[in-house]
């Protein structure tokens, strides 16, 4: 007999529909066509297993099974459950009249229990789309394709509750989430706060800075001076996400298989990887690609601690998304792009000893080794960063304070307002959305400088040596700290503060 069942593959965030036909004949063999992977071809063991000790079998006969459409590569262990469902109806082991009305999807163990699966939400908006009725899924994944309303989202354990459900022996109840009001519910909880963080008024002020231009920003101290403390608190002070921001960021968690047992994200993404972390790993990729954590930061932030650390190839590799805001992986027969649209925030000690020009330091770096440390950040993606911030600890009598500090809910109305401003004047723009995304031609139409402004700023980067490439950041940072005052003029006070925030660009740094 011939069956179909349902299955996806998902592509970058996209989900397509996978027609699986069984077809159970005279003979004996098991046929699996239509481009399945390795993970798939061995599927049918993990199946005669699973049937075997839930009191069912892989049929003696000849099995054969097509993955429809052929083009389309279906890779993973996730059609375990499709097959295995497929084959019970084919060879006539259960009845399942309405089988072709739901997506069935998940990797089996020899149990006949369930393992979580990949891109979950990407898949339940396609079948959605597509008009099914239901879909099932391991329990792990639940709350993810739960967001998507129109559609009987059932969580199961083990291969015998779709059986019951199909042979009518047993109800499931579809996951019901209210993702609207959930969402709304935790958008106001960021994790970590400001209101944490002693002192560093200045500090704050340019992260608060940092936050209404989306400007990316590094942050050059001795160690335990509180770098990755205030890093962490980027995301509090961004204006929370919208629900289609939400969206697109928890399908890329979904694909990289990163949501444990949570719906949609309310949460900006804060990602922080190693500095050993290999290419593939922060850009994405590898033979099965997969989003890297350029992707998994979409809409949030990326921290990258230590960066002199990094493998320059590393670094190098970033740039593009990093001006694309979306990185696309290419291989002989296909492409594929992932979203990466996130603020950069970078940290690193003044010198590889940690300390800089302090007389009072422990130990310190020679100017070869500084050098050396240096040369590997300059370049490329410091090009892309236009706040330097320098990081002093606190003073102890600081630390010790019990005053509350602002909170983040405090700094972000201001980021709100001056991003509100933004969206404004970029309007009829398709690219730009914020100050930092302003490319040379429109810094000159939006910040313009009177005579006096443009002779300080003049004068400013024949003083401090500052370099070319620092002038248009300048503007652009200017530009910001005049809409968080919501001033339509760049005024000189506006510019003499942005000059502060380019400490690489000044003599006995990067030159
Ligand atoms: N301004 C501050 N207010 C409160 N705690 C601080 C402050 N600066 C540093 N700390 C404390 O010192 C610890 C080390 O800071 P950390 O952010 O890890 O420093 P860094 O990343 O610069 O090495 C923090 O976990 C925090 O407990
Ligand atoms: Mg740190």
């Amino acid at each position: 007999m011939l069956v179909k069942v349902y299955g996806s593959a998902v592509f970058g965030v996209e989900a397509s529909k996978i027609t699986v036909e069984v077809n159970i004949d005279k003979g004996v063999g098991y046929h699996l066509v239509g481009l399945p992977d390795n993970a798939i071809k061995e599927s049918s063991y993990r199946i005669a297993a699973a049937l075997k000790n839930n009191g069912y079998q892989l049929p003696g006969k000849k099995i054969t099974i097509n993955l429809a459409p052929a083009d389309l590569r279906k890779e993973g262990s996730a059609y375990d459950l499709t097959l295995a469902i497929g084959i019970l109806v084919a060879s006539g082991q259960i009845k399942a009249d309405e089988i072709d009305k739901y997506i069935i999807m998940g990797e089996l163990s020899l149990d006949g229990g369930l393992q979580p699966i990949k891109g979950a939400l990407s898949i339940a908006i396609k079948a959605r789309e597509e008009g099914f009725k239901g879909f099932f899924l391991p329990i792990q994944n639940v709350k993810e394709a739960a967001i998507v309303d129109g559609l009987d989202v059932y969580g199961i354990e083990n291969v015998t509750q779709v059986i019951d459900f199909f042979e009518g022996n047993a109800t499931i109840e579809p996951t019901v989430i209210n993702t609207r009001e959930e969402f709304y519910k935790t958008l106001d909880f960021p994790e970590f706060d400001f209101s944490d963080v002693k002192g560093q008024e200045s500090i704050k002020r340019c992260m608060e800075i940092a936050a209404a231009g989306g400007h990316n920003i590094i942050l050059i101290g001795p160690p335990g001076s509180g770098k990755t403390m205030l890093a962490k608190r980027l995301p509090s002070i961004l204006p929370p996400m919208t629900l289609k921001e939400a969206l697109e960021t928890t399908k890329i968690h979904s694909v990289a298989g990163k949501i444990k047992d949570a719906g949609l994200m309310s949460q900006r993404p804060f990602r922080s990887p190693h500095h050993t972390a290999s290419s593939v790993s922060l850009v994405g990729g590898g033979s099965y690609p997969q989003p890297g954590e350029i992707s998994l930061s979409h809409n949030g932030v990326l921290f990258l601690d230590e960066l002199p650390e990094f493998k320059r190839e590393v670094l190098e590799v970033m740039r593009q998304p990093l001006e694309d805001r979306e990185v696309t992986i290419s291989r002989a027969k296909f492409t594929i792009t992932y979203p990466s649209s996130f603020m950069l925030v970078a940290s690193m000690n003044p010198s590889p000893s940690g300390f800089f020009n302090d007389p009072g330091a422990p130990v310190s770096s020679s100017p070869m080794e500084m050098q050396r440390y240096l040369s590997k950040i300059s370049g490329p993606l410091l090009d892309r960063i236009d706040i330097h911030v320098e990081v002093t600890p606190v003073p102890f009598e600081k630390l010790t304070e019990t005053r509350k500090a602002e909170s983040s809910f405090e700094i972000r109305k201001r980021v709100t307002r001056a991003r509100e401003i933004q969206t404004k004047r970029f309007e009829s723009l398709e690219n730009v959305h914020y100050n930092a995304q302003m490319g040379t031609k429109l810094v000159r139409e939006y910040c313009e400088l009177e005579p006096v402004s443009l002779e300080l700023l003049k004068n400013a980067m024949e003083k401090l040596n500052l370099s070319a490439r620092a002038y248009d950041r300048i503007l652009k940072v200017s530009r910001t700290i005049a809409d968080l005052e919501a001033s339509d003029k760049v005024e000189s006070m506006h510019i003499a503060e942005a000059i502060q925030y380019r400490s690489l660009d000044r003599e006995g740094w990067l030159g």
